[in-house]
């Protein structure tokens, strides 16, 4: 198994039983598989929230690109706005919506660094258009004019016109590492279910409960 590979779709699971399930990354597995299917775009598209410095909530989207036993990764530019609150205070709540199933799930934890090694394998199978960016977006600072980063992507275009292209410093992934795990579909007349996975710690056994919707 690399990495990051994805846990295996459970045979025993059908997406309408999902109140028996009891290992919480296993079901969100098969739901990511069931969205994967019927989502138009973007299946592993996340709403991903931290804190700033003044402990103000920020969110925004970004895609899941890792997840095995230790928990859920993504990639950016660790000193965009997200990285320097991630730096500063490593927790993070995210949560998947798929409009097509009507399907929410939630995640809470503390938030790591992946290891250069890892980070380095999965930049080497993107595009190399988009690894070029990488170099040129200094992610969330002012930027003069489009014309400014279009001349930036040329410059390292030619930079790197021949061979692999490496790594950019400051780009890299992070790993949500779950502790809670919250799993949300729609019932007729509002009577969702919902069902939380919670656990003290990564080594912890996953306790679950029912919630009231
Ligand atoms: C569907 C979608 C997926 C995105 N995926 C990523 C991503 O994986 N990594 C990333 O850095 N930004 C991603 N973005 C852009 C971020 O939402 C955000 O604009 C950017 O990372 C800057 O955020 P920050 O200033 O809070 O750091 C995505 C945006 C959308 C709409």
């Amino acid at each position: 198994m690399s990495d990051t590979a994805p846990i295996e779709h459970p045979s025993w699971l059908t997406s309408g039983d999902f109140t028996e399930a009891d290992e919480p990354l296993r079901l969100f597995t098969a739901w990511l598989k069931d969205a994967t299917a019927s989502e138009p775009r973007d299946p592993t598209a996340m709403a991903l929230a931290t804190v700033d410095a003044d402990g103000r909530p920020n969110a925004r989207m970004v895609l899941l690109k890792g997840l095995d036993e230790r928990g859920f990764v993504f990639y950016t530019n660790t000193a965009s706005q997200k990285g320097q609150e991630l730096d500063a205070r490593p927790e993070a709540a995210m949560v998947f919506y798929w409009k097509s199933l009507n399907r929410q799930i939630r995640v809470r934890g503390p938030v790591e660094h992946v290891t250069g090694a890892e980070a380095d394998g999965y930049f080497a199978t993107r595009p190399k258009q988009a690894q070029i960016g990488a170099w040129a977006s200094k992610q969330s600072t002012p930027l003069e004019s489009r014309l400014a980063f279009e001349k930036a992507v040329a410059l390292y275009a030619a930079k790197y016109a021949i061979g692999e292209v490496p790594r950019p410093p400051l780009w890299s992934g992070y790993r949500i590492v779950p502790i809670l795990i919250e799993f949300w579909h729609d019932r007729p007349f509002r009577l969702h279910d919902r069902i939380e996975f919670r656990r003290t710690g990564p080594d912890a056994a996953w306790i679950k409960t029912r919630l009231y919707p």
